[in-house]
Order: structure tokens, then C-alpha cells, then sequence
């Protein structure tokens, strides 16, 4: 089947992959062109693993091609997706305008019928202003029908998660759509993955309220961290605790400096505003906004409270991603804590096994920002080890040769990745966030 996608961002560029691995022909199409030259001269211009093996076989397979302009996306495929951002406006709510702008495009060149799919995150009835934008500025009688197809991969294990979804999600018009998600998906129904068919409404909403129960559960375990830490008890405790109730389950309750990224923060804005734009109470995620916010506070707090005076103190800092396996630092904590540090008077070593580069741009070198790539060497004559991230390459760290490299033995982890029990018997005074 010819698909079309629009934007070669994190999510684009493996909906196009995938596609092109299920044997569709897919044209995608990027905008901005230093991504597009480096698209076209195989190299992927985000780190998301396997992700650059997977475009380089179906570019040499002819099944995935790349283009500047939606026009030759209209001109390629019938269904064409939009993969475009859909980032936070000042007010909280979604900037749409990506979304307006390819759907216009779209319009402006289609002489034939299409199905335009909303990947993108985008609030409840979006498909109806899609709708009303194709048809306002089509120039053919051609019709169009628009469904949603939300994306619910995780960066740092896409393509994965793309290829082995719990759910697929797809809202639509009519059985006419549902045939054509049954051919596209064919592959994943085979392996016995299941299409959830919806209104385009309804999966519109599925996307946000997912996103918002995920932002809830790592908030809810924020605010028992905060007892725990005023209490005899350990977070990691309670929560494997009521983790391992299955209505409940393990995942998303790490207590920490809270959820980043570019979904978490935006979405759950967003889905507040379009609940008050609706007249709906969603109080319960203003809290959960709320707690994430302060977690970063707590933790600045904690490192004053450990190291007094920050001035002049030297600190590793190992991870500045917002999660590990990704280069992507949109909305990381690490930003917050970065700043707090650096103004402080702290003289930082920063570490991170991929988004170093981008982390460049907002905290270039100076003489109190520098960067390694070597774990070890960052905690050279340190006063103290900042944890961000929880790569696995800091989990597997030698923690006698850690000790032995550093000024002072003081660990401050802002994910309760390493074991407390571990780390204090290799000599490390250790700080969690409740634990
Ligand atoms: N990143 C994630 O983990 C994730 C997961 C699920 C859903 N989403 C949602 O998917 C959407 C895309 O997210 P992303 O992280 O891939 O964004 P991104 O910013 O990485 O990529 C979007 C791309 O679209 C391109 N673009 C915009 N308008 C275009 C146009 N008219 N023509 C061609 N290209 C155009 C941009 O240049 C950019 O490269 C968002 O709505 C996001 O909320 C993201």
C-alpha cells in the first residue's frame, strides 16, 4: 500500500520506518532541510536505537523515500499522516498550527480522494477542524475523510513499541477506514495485535487521558515519596508494594525528580485546558502538574541541605536526557537542575551517553560547564555525583572505582536508581528521593 507521512520528527520517521518494514511504500515528507539532506544521505538525524539500520535497509529497499514539499506526499498515496508537532502554546493549550498548515497543504494540491490521519497529538474534535480546513481551501471536488491513529510509543524503545503495541488505536469514519487500517496494520494483526476501532473523538481522547493517567501514577508516587521522606519508610518499598497489585501494576511508579520529555508536560497542559474549554473540572490533573513541578525544587533543596554551600563545589552530573535510551532533553529536568547548580557557583562535569550534544546548546562549555563522555573521569576529585538519568552504563558502574575517583563520597540520585544498601556499603553517603 502507497502511505504518505508528514514530518520526519521521533514519531514520522519510525511510523515511515515501520511501514516501509510491513512492505508499504511510504514517502515522507520533512520540511526542515538540514534534517532532510541528512535523512537523504541515510543518516538519522535523532538517536533512537535501531532506528538509523531500519531507514538505511528500506532506503536501499526503495520502499522509503524521502521529500521536501506535502504536495508530493499528496501526489504519492491516497492516506496520508500527520506526524507533525503539535508543542505547547504560552497559555498551556496545543499549538495547532503545524497541523493546520499541512492540512491546508494537503488540500491545496489533492485532486483525488484521501485519508488524512491525525498520528499527532492533538485535542478532542481536531478531526473536525481538519475536516473543515481541507474543505475550505480544496480546489477539487475530491473528498476526504480524516482519521486518528494516536501513537503511543515511548523514545528510547520506538521501534519496539511500535512493533509490538498493547493496543492500536484508530478512530474513523466508516468501514471504508477500517478496511484500510486492517491492511496497513496487516503485519501486527497477523501477530495477533488487536485494532481498537473508535470514533475519531474517542481516540483523540484515549491519547491525552493515557498520557495524563501515566503523568498521574509517577505524581502519585512523587507525593508518597514526599511522607516517605518524613517518615521510617522507603518509597521503593511502598510502591513495589502496591505496584505488584495487578489493577495497579509496577510501571510508571519511580518517584524521582518527576516526568519530562516532550509528551508528559505538554499533554497534560493540554488536556487540561481542553477540559476547561469544556467546562470540565479536571482539578485532579492541576494537582498532578503540581507535584511533578515541585519535585524539582525538592530535589535542588535536598542537594543544598547535603553540600551546604554549593559555590565552588565540584559535581558530577550523569544524565541530562529526560529518559534514558534517548538523545531528546525537550522538558528535561536536568535543564531546572542544571540552571539551579550553575547558578549557584557550582563547577560542573556533565555526562550523558547521547544527549550531551543538545544539551551543548542550552549550557555550552565554560569554565564552570564541562563535558566527558567518560563516567569515571566526570567524578574526578568530586564533591559530589548528581544522578538524572537512569542510563543503564550508570547502573552497571564499578562502585569501588567510582569511590576511589572521587573527592568525597556523596551521592545524590534523582531517580532512586542505585540500592542504598549497595552504595553505603562501597562507602558513599547516599541521597534519594524518599528512600
Ligand atoms: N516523541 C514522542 O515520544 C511521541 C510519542 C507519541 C506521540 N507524539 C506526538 O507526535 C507528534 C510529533 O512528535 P515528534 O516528537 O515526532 O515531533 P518532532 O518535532 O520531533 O517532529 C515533527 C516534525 O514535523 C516536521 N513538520 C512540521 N510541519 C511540517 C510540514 N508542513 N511539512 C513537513 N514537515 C513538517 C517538523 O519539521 C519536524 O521535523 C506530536 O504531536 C507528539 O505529541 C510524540
Amino acid at each position: 500500500m502507497k502511505v504518505s507521512i508528514v514530518g520526519a520528527g521521533y514519531v514520522g520517521l519510525v511510523t515511515a520506518a515501520c511501514f516501509a518494514e510491513f512492505g508499504h511504500e511510504v514517502l515522507c515528507v520533512e520540511k526542515i532541510p538540514a534534517k532532510l539532506a541528512m535523512l537523504r544521505r541515510g543518516e538519522v538525524p535523532i538517536y533512537e536505537p535501531g532506528l538509523d539500520e531500519l531507514v538505511r535497509k528500506h532506503q536501499a529497499s526503495g520502499r522509503l523515500r524521502f521529500a521536501s514539499e506535502v504536495r508530493e506526499g499528496v501526489a504519492h498515496a491516497e492516506v496520508i499522516f500527520l506526524c507533525v508537532g503539535t508543542p505547547q502554546s504560552d497559555d498551556g493549550s496545543a499549538d495547532l498550527s503545524q497541523i493546520e498548515g499541512a492540512a491546508r497543504e494537503i488540500a491545496q494540491s489533492m485532486s483525488s480522494p484521501k485519508t488524512i490521519v491525525e498520528k499527532s497529538t492533538v485535542p478532542v474534535n481536531t478531526n473536525e477542524w481538519i475536516r473543515k480546513t481541507v474543505h475550505r481551501y480544496k480546489k477539487s471536488g475530491a473528498r476526504v475523510r480524516v482519521c486518528s491513529n494516536p501513537e503511543f510509543l515511548r523514545e528510547g524503545s520506538a521501534l519496539e513499541d511500535f512493533m509490538n503495541p498493547d493496543r492500536i488505536i484508530v478512530g474513523v469514519e466508516g468501514d471504508e477506514d477500517r478496511a484500510t487500517f486492517r491492511e496497513l496494520y496487516g503485519p501486527l494483526l497477523a501477530n495477533g495485535r488487536e485494532i481498537i476501532f473508535t470514533n475519531p473523538a474517542e481516540a483523540e481522547l484515549i491519547k491525552h487521558a493515557a498520557n495524563s493517567f501515566l503523568a498521574m501514577k509517577i505524581s502519585y508516587a512523587n507525593m508518597l515519596a514526599d511522607l516517605c521522606s518524613k517518615t521510617n519508610a522507603s518509597v521503593k518499598n511502598v510502591v513495589r508494594g502496591i505496584g505488584l497489585d495487578n489493577r495497579i501494576g509496577t510501571q510508571f511508579l519511580n518517584a524521582g525528580i518527576g516526568y519530562g520529555g516532550s509528551c508528559f508536560p505538554k499533554d497534560v497542559k493540554a488536556f487540561i485546558r481542553i477540559a476547561e474549554e469544556h467546562g470540565a473540572d479536571f482539578a485532579l490533573l492541576r494537582e498532578v502538574e503540581a507535584i511533578n513541578g515541585k519535585q524539582r525544587n525538592r530535589f535542588c533543596e535536598l542537594v543544598e541541605e547535603v553540600l551546604w554551600i554549593n559555590k565552588d563545589k565540584r559535581i558530577a552530573v550523569w544524565g541530562l536526557a529526560f529518559k534514558p535510551n534517548t538523545d531528546d532533553i525537550r522538558e528535561s529536568p536536568a535543564i531546572e537542575v542544571v540552571r539551579f547548580l550553575k547558578e549557584s557557583g557550582a563547577r560542573l562535569t556533565l555526562v550523558d551517553p547521547k544527549a550531551a550534544e543538545n544539551f551543548q546548546q542550552l549550557f555550552p562549555e565554560s569554565d564552570q560547564v564541562r563535558y566527558t563522555n567518560d563516567a569515571y573521569a566526570s567524578a574526578r576529585d568530586a564533591d559530589a555525583l548528581i544522578l538524572l538519568t537512569e542510563w543503564e552504563e550508570f547502573r552497571r558502574i564499578d562502585l569501588a572505582r567510582l569511590r576511589a575517583e572521587m573527592a568525597l563520597p556523596i551521592l545524590l540520585d534523582g531517580r532512586n536508581m542505585f540500592d542504598r544498601r549497595e552504595v553505603e556499603a562501597a562507602g558513599f553517603e547516599y541521597y534519594g528521593m524518599g528512600t
